[in-house]
């Protein structure tokens, strides 16, 4: 089974209305609640294409039991650990008029010293059956600021494979600890590296510890700097719809291609039409299988020279 780690577990409501009236009362349509967290959007998407996930985190307060009612009523396997604190929710607000959202972020718990050493072990008992771990999201506050770099740490010594999806000094810290692949964007690898060039910064996460390193550029896909070689994949068009969550579907790709084995062009062809699924599907953590299926075949994946100065050749 892959194991999918969200320490900042999130409930996820959403509100629909016509227009949001700032300074006034509003009347909402429409109430939608579920987990979220990018561990959970990853075990989501696994679970929707037939693979076992196991969803493990921090869940506290009457927040973490709502998040884990909904994620045994979604079918994932719960092996979230309780904690003192009250998890937190995200609320956006859906103006259907205007196609305008506005999203309010909890910052969520205080984790205490006890409660992060009681996750190590939980988490490393949990390793014993994995294929592969997915750590990702923001770190809540009161886990060391190296929380990832210890996650990498009991993966490695199970010798679990490990794919990493963070951002600013969780990623940072963790390079050193060999993630098997790691995930930024296109603004996570600027800020990481300092770099503008997606792939100048791509080849300096590898260099500093990462086995691979797969950059999603938005609608213009992925570029992969690996051991085994160097590509570029695109969508054979860009998609309309919410790209919240396209990250999480090719981490979920990437993931299985991780845990396979699978060659990279075909890991990366799956990991963008994976994702552009999920931009045409409106709720982060789903995808649309009509569009998934349509453009597997279609992913132009080309090699690069991996340690070239200039930019990868073009795609057509
Ligand atoms: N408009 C689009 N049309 C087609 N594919 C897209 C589009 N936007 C994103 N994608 C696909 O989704 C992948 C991930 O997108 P992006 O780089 O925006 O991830 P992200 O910022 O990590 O997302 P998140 O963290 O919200 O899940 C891209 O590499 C690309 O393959
Ligand atoms: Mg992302």
């Amino acid at each position: 089974m892959i194991l999918t780690v969200t320490l900042n577990a999130a409930l996820d409501i959403t509100h629909h209305l016509d227009r949001l009236r700032p300074h006034g009362s509003n009347r909402v349509r429409a109430v939608a609640e579920r987990a979220g967290g990018k561990g959970v959007n990853v075990a989501r998407i696994l679970h929707a294409l037939g693979h076992p996930a196991v969803v493990t985190g921090l869940a506290g307060g009457l927040t973490g039991r709502a998040i884990r009612a909904e994620l045994a009523s979604a079918g994932l396997a719960d092996r979230m650990l309780s904690i003192a604190g009250e998890s937190r929710r995200t609320v956006a607000v859906v103006e259907e008029s205007a196609g305008d959202t506005t999203i309010l972020l909890e910052p969520g718990p205080v984790v205490g010293a006890e409660e992060w050493a009681r996750f190590l072990d939980h988490l490393d008992a949990l390793l014993a059956d994995a294929t592969a771990v997915v750590l990702a999201g923001s770190l809540p506050r009161g886990v060391p600021e190296d929380a990832y770099a210890r996650l990498l740490g009991l993966a490695h010594t199970r010798g679990v494979p490990a794919v990493l999806d963070a951002d600013g000094a969780a990623l940072s810290t963790a390079l050193s600890a060999g993630p098997a692949l790691v995930k930024p964007n296109a603004d996570e690898l600027a800020a990481a590296t300092g770099l503008s060039d997606p792939v100048a910064a791509a080849r300096a996460l590898h260099a500093a510890g990462a086995g691979a390193v797969v950059a999603s550029l938005g609608p213009d896909g992925l570029i992969a700097v690996t051991s085994q070689g160097s590509w570029r994949a695109r969508p054979p068009a860009r998609l309309a719809g919410n790209p919240t969550g396209a990250g999480d579907a090719a981490v979920a790709a990437l993931t299985l291609g991780l845990a396979t084995g699978a060659p990279w062009p075909g890991r990366l062809a799956e990991a963008v039409a994976l994702s552009a699924a999920a931009v045409a599907a409106p709720l982060a953590g789903d995808f649309d299988p009509d569009v998934h299926r349509a453009l597997r075949s279609r992913v132009a994946v080309r090699p690069f020279a991996p340690f070239a100065a200039e930019e990868p050749h073009p795609c057509p």
